[in-house]
């Protein structure tokens, strides 16, 4: 049995999310999902709109999804993919290289990541629609 393991915030979740689960999964046969707690959004200067637990219950419900766990901090990585013997780490190839010291004790997977859909760029389309401009 293959598993491989992904992390992000996955605030207001969208099809950019969902492309690069789906072929996290498709690299192996169990996926776990590191999901940002608020603790490490502060770390990070991110604000999202849903609560960990609100993106935890939405992340759960994909079906490419087998288990999210919290991510707390930048050095848990290692110990996450010792803990939970992932043997791929997978992320968008907007973090491309940035993760490469981990090649040492699993593959690293950088996927391309999905043009012109963001957690940003999707809430303040939300936003603006709400504020009355178009
Ligand atoms: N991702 C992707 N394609 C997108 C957006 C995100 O493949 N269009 C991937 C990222 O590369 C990362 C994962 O989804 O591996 C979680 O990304 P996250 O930072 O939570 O999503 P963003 O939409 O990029 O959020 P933000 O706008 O806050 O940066």
């Amino acid at each position: 049995m293959k598993r491989v393991i992904t992390y992000g915030t996955f605030d207001v979740l969208h099809f950019g999310h969902i492309n690069l689960l789906k072929r996290a999964r498709a690299l192996g046969d169990y996926l776990i999902v590191g999901c940002s707690s608020e603790e490490f959004n502060r770390i990070k200067n991110k604000k999202s709109y849903y609560t960990y637990e609100q993106r935890k219950m939405i992340l759960e419900a994909v079906r490419y999804v087998d288990l999210v766990i919290p991510e707390d901090n930048w050095e848990q990585k290692r110990s996450d993919i010792k803990k939970y013997c992932a043997d791929i780490f997978v992320m968008g190839d907007d973090w491309k290289g940035k993760f490469d010291d981990l090649k040492d004790i699993c593959e690293v997977v950088y996927l391309p990541r999905t043009p012109d859909v963001s957690s940003t760029q999707t809430r303040e389309h939300i936003n603006g629609k709400l504020n009355g401009s178009k």
